[in-house]
């Protein structure tokens, strides 16, 4: 007891808690980030510490579903438990304030985007959210209107209306034949006429509050025909006031010339080994996708992807040689943390390698975030409420020397 109440008198906010504070929270929590709160300076931390200790104890935040004992990720956030024992003891010890250093500026972790996209596209107009607490899903066709093809090297996206938005898909069409929508319900009939376009990119990128912006390895990108339109798959959560969003993509494109093009491979419903792929009400169910590949690859990051009666979400390869590589593990799927999960170092897998995925649902009553009650049959479809079994790959066709290569 006296050492642990010793330990407590000794941590102070601008010594011991800035630091962590400042890497893992403030990223978000800052002006004009996700987050819906600042976490910058004492005050802004000390008001709430109560909240932030239980946050952190539970690893409800900083968020990060991925297991990272799975696999490394050159996003991964997370504290460790000296971490969170040290908030404990401050909270603890009276939120002591310590002495601010000249050096322990707080708007340093202010993050400056020095460098400017090359393309940002907004939606047309702001789209109006009814104040009728509703979820609400709406797709907006953004044309690139770019006169020559182009290759993008990062993607980042600013949501207009942070109190509003959910999330957000952006897809890309070479078709030009979905142009004009603008607010289009996924309720609405069309939308499954839609479907039946085959999208250049169904997931070019997906974001998440917090889900950082994407940026390819040097020398790499993802090509952007001419003219090509993007297509934004918008959820806004339930308002119980009228508000309004007018949310943004930027993208960056290439300056000097790509060597290696990004490419971008869906393991999909269509790929389950044990079809239909339909669960049943009140049932429970377990699917794998099982897909051997022919051309060795070098994978950048992996982005799994189900709606709201998902459990569990396991991806991992096995090569020709038995050697199992781990890509990603989730033991408690949540739809609205959803992200790219970019590997620290690109990932080899060898030709004739088989990639494994294992994702589990439970559409039973005692599921609270079923959609449906009483519970319905749930298959396949690009609404919320339906079911989608998704691993989208950013890869590279493998180079020799991939494996040493260490993501910036
Ligand atoms: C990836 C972005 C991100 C990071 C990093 C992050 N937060 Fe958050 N935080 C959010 C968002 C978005 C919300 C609001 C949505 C929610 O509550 O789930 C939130 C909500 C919260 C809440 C309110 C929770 C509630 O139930 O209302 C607290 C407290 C909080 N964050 C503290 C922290 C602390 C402490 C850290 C660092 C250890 C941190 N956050 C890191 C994005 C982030």
């Amino acid at each position: 007891m006296l050492v642990d109440a010793q330990k407590a008198i000794e941590v102070n906010f601008h010594e011991h808690i800035a630091p962590i504070i400042h890497k893992n929270c403030t990223p978000c929590h800052q002006p004009n980030k996700s987050g819906p709160f600042n976490l910058l300076t004492y005050e802004d931390v000390s008001k709430r510490a109560k909240f932030i200790g239980k946050v952190t104890e539970s690893r409800y935040m900083p968020p990060f579903p991925a297991d990272r004992q799975f696999q490394a990720y050159l996003n991964e956030r997370g504290l460790t438990v000296g971490e969170i024992t040290k908030i404990k003891l401050w909270i603890e010890g009276g939120l002591k304030e310590g002495v601010l250093k000249s050096t322990d500026i707080s708007q340093q972790s202010i993050e400056s985007d020095l460098i400017k996209p090359d393309l940002v596209l907004k939606m047309n107009k702001p789209y109006p959210i009814s104040g009728e607490n509703l979820e609400d899903f709406r797709f907006f066709s953004l044309p690139s209107n770019t006169p020559r093809d182009e290759y993008i090297t990062a993607i980042g996206f600013t949501a207009g209306n942070k109190k509003v938005v959910h999330h957000s898909r952006l897809m890309v069409d070479t078709t030009n034949t979905i142009r004009g929508i603008d607010g289009l319900s996924e309720t609405d009939p069309k939308v499954y006429e839609f479907q039946k376009t085959a999208l250049k990119e169904e997931f070019l990128y997906g974001w998440v509050p917090g889900n950082d912006k994407i940026s390819f390895p040097k020398g790499t990108g993802i090509k952007l025909n001419a003219n090509a339109d993007f297509l934004l798959n918008m959820h806004y959560a339930p308002s119980p006031v009228p508000d309004t969003d007018q949310s943004e993509i930027q993208l960056y494109f290439a300056k000097e010339k790509i060597e290696r093009e990004v490419r971008n491979f869906t393991l999909r419903d269509n790929d389950i080994s044990n079809k239909p792929f339909l669960i049943k009400a009140g049932q429970k169910a377990t699917f794998f996708i099982s897909k051997k590949i022919d051309k060795p690859m070098s994978l950048i990051s992996v982005l799994p992807h189900m709606h709201l009666i998902g459990k569990t979400f396991r991806a991992f390869v096995i090569t020709p040689d038995g050697e199992v590589i781990n890509l990603v593990k989730i033991d408690n799927w949540d739809f609205n943390w959803q992200m790219t999960y970019q590997f620290k170092k690109l990932l080899k897998v060898s030709a004739g390698s088989t990639f494994i995925v294992e994702g589990t649902y439970d559409n039973t009553a005692e599921n609270p975030e079923n959609p449906y009650n009483p519970p319905r049959d749930i298959g396949y479809g690009w609404g919320t409420k339906d079911e989608m079994f998704n691993l989208v790959l950013y890869y590279l066709d493998y180079k020799e020397g991939d494996e040493n290569v260490e993501q910036k």
